[in-house]
C-alpha cells in the first residue's frame, strides 16, 4: 500500500506527433498502454506539433487538423481529463524556452551521435533535414521531459536512445547549475523509460504497420471496411489450397490474432490452421470480430467528442493550464539556477 501511494505520485511525460487519425499500431503502441498508467501516476500526456515541423516545415498544410485528429483519438481511446493532462505542445511556451536553455549545454556531438538522427536522414527521401530544427529534435524532447520532472516516459524500443540523451542532458545541466536556496538538491531528476511492451503489429501487407506502407486499419474504419482491408491480407504462404494445412507462427493474420483475441480463439485457430479443419477466410472473419470489439466503444466515444467541439476546445485549454503551471514552475527554477535576471 505505501508503494501504491509513494507511486502514485511519480510523474510520467510522453508524446506523440500530431500523424493524423491513428492506426491500430499506434494505439497498441502507446495510447492503450498510456490509457493504463493514468490510474497509477500523475500523468502528462501531449501532441508535439513542434515535433512535426522538425520534418514537415516545407508543407505545414495539415499539422493544425492532423493535431485535432489525434486530440480526438487520445480522448476516444480512453484517456480521461480527469485523471490526465492532455495538451498541445505549442501551446506550452516554456518547452521552447527550455529547449533553448539546453541548447546552451548540449555538445553538437551529443546529438549527432544520436541513432535515429542519421538513420531518419538516410530513410526519408524528399525532404532535406540538414536543418537546426531536426539535429535538435531529441533535445526538444527532452525539453518536454525535463519540464516536468518526469520519472517515467513511456515509450517503443525506438525512443530509449532519446530518453538516454535527456539523462545525460540533466545530468550535465545538474553539474553546471544548481538551486540557489538547495544547492544540493538536483533540478532535474534523471527519467527512466516505461518500455511499453511492442507486439508485432503487422499491416495488411504483411510487413509493420505504418501509415507511411499504407496498410493500416485505422480506429476509425467502420466495422464493413476493416472487414474489407483484412480479407485480402498475407497469410501463411505456404497454405495455397483450402485443404492445405497451415502453420500459424508464419502467419501474420496469426500475429493479429495474439494480440486482439481471447486466449481459447487463438486455440481453435491454431487447431483448425493446423489441420485444415479451418479456412483462412474463416480465420480472417475472427480477428475481425476482435479488433471490431476493440474499436466500438473507441468510436462510440469518438463520436460523443467530434459532436461537441467546444468540449475537446476546452479540456485543451485545461490541459494547458495545468501543464503551463507545472512548466512555470520547474522554468523559475531553471531562471534563477542559470544566473537569469528576474
Ligand atoms: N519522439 C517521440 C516519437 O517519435 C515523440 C515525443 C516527443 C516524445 N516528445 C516526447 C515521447 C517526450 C516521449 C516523451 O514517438
Ligand atoms: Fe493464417 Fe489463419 Fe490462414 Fe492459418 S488459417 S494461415 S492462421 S489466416
Amino acid at each position: 500500500m505505501s508503494n501504491l501511494t509513494s507511486d502514485s505520485q511519480k510523474r510520467v511525460l510522453s508524446g506523440m506527433r500530431p500523424t493524423g487519425k491513428l492506426h491500430l499500431g499506434n494505439y497498441m503502441g502507446a495510447l492503450y498502454n498510456w490509457v493504463r498508467l493514468q490510474h497509477e501516476y500523475e500523468c502528462y500526456f501531449c501532441i508535439v506539433d513542434w515535433h512535426a515541423l522538425t520534418t514537415d516545415y516545407a508543407d505545414t498544410s495539415q499539422v493544425a487538423e492532423n493535431t485535432r485528429e489525434v486530440a480526438l483519438d487520445f480522448l476516444a481511446a480512453g484517456l480521461d481529463p480527469e485523471k490526465c493532462v492532455l495538451f498541445i505542445q505549442s501551446h506550452v511556451k516554456q518547452h521552447a524556452e527550455l529547449h533553448l536553455l539546453l541548447s546552451m549545454i548540449t555538445p553538437l556531438g551529443w546529438l549527432e551521435r544520436v541513432p535515429t538522427y542519421k538513420e531518419q536522414q538516410e530513410n526519408i527521401t524528399g525532404k532535406d533535414l540538414t536543418t537546426y530544427g531536426f539535429l535538435g529534435y531529441p533535445l526538444l524532447q527532452s525539453a518536454d521531459i525535463l519540464i516536468y520532472k518526469a520519472d517515467f516516459v513511456p515509450v517503443g524500443q525506438d525512443q530509449v536512445a532519446h530518453v538516454e540523451l535527456t539523462r545525460e542532458i540533466a545530468r550535465r545541466f545538474n553539474q553546471f547549475y544548481s538551486n540557489p536556496i538547495h544547492p544540493d538538491a538536483p533540478i532535474f531528476p534523471e527519467p527512466q523509460v516505461l518500455l511499453t511492451p511492442s507486439p508485432k503489429l503487422p499491416g495488411t501487407d504483411g510487413r509493420k504497420m505504418s501509415k507511411s506502407y499504407g496498410n493500416t486499419i485505422l480506429l476509425t474504419d467502420p466495422e464493413p471496411v476493416i472487414r474489407q482491408k483484412l480479407k485480402p491480407m498475407v497469410t501463411d504462404p505456404a497454405r495455397i489450397r483450402r485443404t492445405d494445412p497451415g502453420n500459424p507462427e508464419v502467419c501474420p493474420v496469426f500475429d493479429l490474432h495474439k494480440v486482439f483475441s481471447s486466449a481459447e480463439t487463438q486455440q481453435k485457430v491454431r487447431q483448425g490452421c493446423t489441420t485444415a479443419g479451418i479456412g483462412c477466410i474463416e480465420c480472417k472473419s475472427w480477428v475481425a470480430d476482435a479488433i471490431v470489439a476493440e474499436v466500438v466503444p473507441i468510436q462510440e466515444r469518438r463520436r460523443r467528442y467530434e459532436n461537441d467541439p467546444g468540449l475537446v476546445k476546452d479540456i485543451l485549454a485545461d490541459g494547458e493550464h495545468r501543464a503551463s503551471a507545472r512548466a512555470e514552475q520547474t522554468m523559475c527554477q531553471v531562471r534563477a539556477a542559470m544566473g537569469l535576471a528576474e
